[in-house]
């Protein structure tokens, strides 16, 4: 209550008859609060207090009696639905393949990875499909994977993000995740920091780099997403591709969710186009109309978190990638999704554009003590592992 705002705090009680009222006060800022009553009680109260309690317990024996002798004939009154129990049964198969695939990931996941061991700096690694397939052994069955293409570069919040992203990853069931640092500093490489964490993840993933041409100087991402693909390409396994940035915030339902999209999903988004969300309209037959967004003047509102498509665009169309000859500055979504289906109509909605499982999250502001280097007090002088290390 008294918080930041009283420095100098004096206490004073007063005495009543009955009471025994302990006041804080700040005399800095004349900021006044009762902080606690303490009741000196009478005989006559406690007893008072023992009646109370034990009508009480009488009561709430009385009432848990009532329940054990009607509960039974409410169960027995509820008609359970045949539909629904199919339901609940595709539910929990579904819940028993995500935990089974999560079990074989991890009894794979020794094997392909061995041990931390890796050349300094790290040099590109990429997950192969045949250890993907030993990962996750419903691939072979027809599941598809969503590789989720994330762009990176070195900075004080760098493995907060990518901690903080990698952990909705591991929860979902067949993801693949490609991280692309960016290396356009002069003089940096691929870095440890982000190797550990792609390692410690225990999901398939590529760890690779990318650097900003000039032209491309003003598209934050654009290359590390082209490597990306490149990636996906490469690996040829058929899903979902997710342009994943590595400073946003994700439900890991919407990787369950969005796998089986035929060509583009577009979805409803937290945070985004300068509104409190973003999502697609619907018409009544569900097709997509428009988009709800403060950021007008696009065809396909939507943030880069707020659509996926399928590798199938590769069979038409084995040379695609982002180009930004053909995107304006804060248009980026628009141009990808236009360069892959024409009418909004096209666009397969998610969860009916109503459910938010990703947010956009602005930058936030770093106060400068974060970057103090912090004074050595003690005696013992272990190695700290820095929280940006
Ligand atoms: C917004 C969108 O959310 C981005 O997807 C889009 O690329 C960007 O606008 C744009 O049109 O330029 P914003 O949140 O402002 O992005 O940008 P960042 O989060 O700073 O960057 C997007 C992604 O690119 C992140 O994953 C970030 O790590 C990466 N990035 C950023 C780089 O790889 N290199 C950089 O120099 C800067
Ligand atoms: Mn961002």
């Amino acid at each position: 209550v008294v918080g930041q705002r009283s420095k100098n705090i004096s206490l004073y009680e007063t005495e009543s008859t009955q009471d025994r009222k302990i006041n804080l006060y700040s005399a800095k800022t004349g900021y006044c609060k009762m902080m606690m009553t303490q009741n000196k009680t009478s005989k006559k109260q406690k007893r008072f207090g023992a009646f109370i309690a034990i009508a009480l317990l009488t009561i709430l024996t009385y009432f848990h009696l009532a329940i054990l002798y009607i509960a039974p004939t409410i169960a027995t009154s509820h008609h359970v639905k045949p539909e629904s129990m199919v339901l609940e049964l595709i539910e929990a198969n579904a819940r028993i393949q995500l935990l089974e695939s999560k079990v074989a990931r991890q009894r794979h996941q020794s094997r392909v990875y061995q041990k931390y061991n890796v050349s300094d700096p790290p040099s590109q690694f990429i997950t192969s499909k045949e250890n993907v397939l030993d990962m996750l052994p419903s691939i072979s069955q027809g599941g598809r994977l969503v590789y989720v293409i994330t762009p990176t570069y070195d900075r004080l919040l760098q493995k907060l993000d990518l901690i903080r992203m990698s952990q909705p990853l591991m929860l979902s069931s067949l993801v693949y995740w490609i991280v692309v640092e960016d290396l356009s500093n002069k003089g940096s490489t691929m870095s440890h920091r982000v190797r550990k964490i792609l390692f410690e993840s225990n999901i398939p993933f590529a760890h690779s780099s990318s650097v900003k041409t000039e032209d491309s100087s003003h598209f934050r991402g654009v290359e590390g997403r082209n490597e990306g693909i490149r990636i996906v390409k490469k690996l040829g396994l058929p899903g979902v591709v997710y342009f994943g940035d590595d400073d946003n915030a994700y439900d890991y339902r919407l990787f369950e969710e969005i796998r089986n999209i035929k060509r583009v999903g577009v979805w409803a988004t937290g945070l985004s186009g300068n509104g409190n969300f973003e999502a697609c309209s619907l018409d009544s037959n569900g097709i997509v109309t428009d988009f709800y967004t403060n950021f007008r003047g696009r065809k396909f509102g939507v943030d880069m978190g707020g659509f996926a498509f399928s590798t199938d665009v590769f069979i038409d169309n084995p040379e695609w990638n982002i180009n930004i000859a053909h995107t304006a500055r804060y248009k980026m979504e628009d141009s990808i999704v236009s360069s892959l289906i024409s009418e909004v109509s096209q666009a397969e909605p998610i969860n009916n554009c109503s459910v938010v499982r990703f947010w956009h999250m602005a930058k936030p502001s770093i106060p400068k003590s974060y970057s103090r280097k912090v004074q050595m007090h003690g005696r013992n002088e272990h190695k700290f592992l820095l929280a940006t290390d």
